[in-house]
């Protein structure tokens, strides 16, 4: 059991304090799934509108990414925008990915500088221009960064990426480039978005409600599940703290009857 606070070197203008007071540090999970839920009715609440709650939950991710960091995860996969969330009023849609643009425009700088390399997973069919090509950007501006991944899920469904899987191993299958015998869990994970990254071992919900919503559905099949009613922009370092002393409370047995 470590005691203590991290606090982060970098230049960046608000330092991220992370209270570790209770946690192992050395049994911190490596990959952190977040459904950054509750946007809309935290702004409805204050009497803004819910791009308000958006653009709130885009500061939150920058901070607890960086705490998560400071934490010793390795990866952070945050749900962005669904293959569902087009059905939302084109509006808000068009706010959500003019956000996203000016996200991987403007802090560009503060992932290279706090050593982020950035991913996406998804579908780029239908999303904008600019989107894309701020996405490419963002690859190849921080690809050599070694420390967290932020791996964010723009225009991603699990239902999709394990369609958009099974069609392509069967194309390979009715190529005769692979046997059908050969196909294996790896070969289902070499063909999902998240090809090359750790299962999630913990999945965080903000906002109260007790779903998946579609996300990681294959890559989630083992993890830790812990939601809190307080909306995604309210989330601190400190609920992220939480979240993991809770994990390291589990026994996890992966369906065997010891935990490993
Ligand atoms: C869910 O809250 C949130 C979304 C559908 C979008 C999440 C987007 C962001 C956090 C901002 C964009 C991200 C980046 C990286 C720039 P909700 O709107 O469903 O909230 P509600 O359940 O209260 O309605």
């Amino acid at each position: 059991m470590f005691k203590g606070l991290f606090q982060t070197k970098s230049k960046a203008k608000n330092p991220v304090v992370v209270d570790t007071t209770g946690l192992d540090m050395n049994n911190i999970p490596q990959h952190i799934a977040i459904i950054m839920d509750g946007n809309g009715r935290w702004a409805k609440a204050q009497g803004k509108v819910r791009t308000f709650g958006h653009q709130a939950g885009a500061e939150t991710l920058k901070t607890i990414v960086r705490a998560a960091d400071k934490l010793g995860v390795k990866v952070v996969s945050a749900y962005a925008f669904s293959t569902e969330n087009w059905k939302r009023p084109v509006t808000e849609v068009s706010f959500i990915m003019e956000l996203l643009s000016r996200y991987l425009t403007n802090e560009i700088d503060e992932f290279n500088e706090n050593n982020v390399q950035v991913r996406f997973i998804g579908s780029r069919e239908g999303l904008p221009e600019i989107v894309k090509q701020k996405m490419d950007h963002a690859i190849e501006a921080t690809k050599d960064n070694t420390g967290i991944i932020l791996n964010l899920a723009i225009n991603y469904g699990g239902q999709a990426e394990i369609l958009h899987a099974v069609r392509s191993i069967a194309a390979e299958a009715a190529a005769g480039r692979l046997a059908v015998e050969d196909i294996d869990n790896k070969v289902i994970e070499d063909h999902l978005y998240t090809q090359g990254l750790p299962a999630p071992d913990l999945l965080i919900r903000p906002g109260g409600d007790l779903r998946i919503s579609n996300f990681l559905l294959w890559q989630i099949a083992y993890a830790e599940i812990w939601t809190t009613k307080t909306f995604w922009p309210d989330f601190t370092p400190d609920h992220l703290v939480e979240a993991i002393l809770a994990f390291q409370g589990r026994e996890r047995r992966f369906g065997g009857l010891v935990s490993r």
